[in-house]
């Protein structure tokens, strides 16, 4: 079975709802794929994730209320066969903590599985508004359909 790790920051805005997206889409398309998340700081270790994340999910049928923060983790790298942090920041901060080539080539940009779009990071919402959640919304969307049919074909 394919393991599928969503990183962000604080693992209660980004990474949650990319979980939720996923999680549905897995269930919507049949396929036998595990999915959990992970933020590179431990800030919100144990966190509900960000009410606004929770409000965004809702609005499109996706409940993320149950999830809890949790900080990545080396053995990570072991129980995982992707993962897709949300931007270059991230990136640095998984690929610090692995030991060797594979562990660096399970790690990528969420954004460079999504369709005709031009930014290469998820922008991190926690300080904005709130159409800042409707536009990672739609980032994470496009990049988990583009995921999906990667693990159907
Ligand atoms: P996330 O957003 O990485 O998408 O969960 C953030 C959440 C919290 C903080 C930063 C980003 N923070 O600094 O507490």
């Amino acid at each position: 079975m394919t393991h599928i790790l969503m990183v962000c920051l604080g693992n209660i805005c980004r990474s949650p709802l990319a979980e939720g997206i996923m999680r549905k889409k897995i269930e919507e398309a049949g396929i036998s794929t595990e999915v959990d998340s992970a933020g590179t700081a431990n800030y919100h270790v144990g966190e509900q994730p960000d009410r606004r994340s929770i409000k965004k999910g809702k609005e499109y049928n996706i409940d993320i209320a149950q999830l809890s923060g949790r900080q990545f983790v080396q053995a990570d790298f072991d129980n995982f066969d992707y993962i897709y942090v949300m931007d270059h920041s991230n990136y640095d901060n998984v690929t610090r903590l692995a030991r060797n080539e594979a562990d660096i080539n399970k790690v990528k940009l969420i954004l460079e599985e999504a369709e005709n779009v031009y930014e290469t990071e998820v922008p991190d919402p926690y300080y904005g508004g709130e159409d800042g959640f409707e536009h990672v919304y739609q980032l994470l969307d496009n990049a988990c359909n583009n995921i999906i049919k990667k693990l159907q074909s």
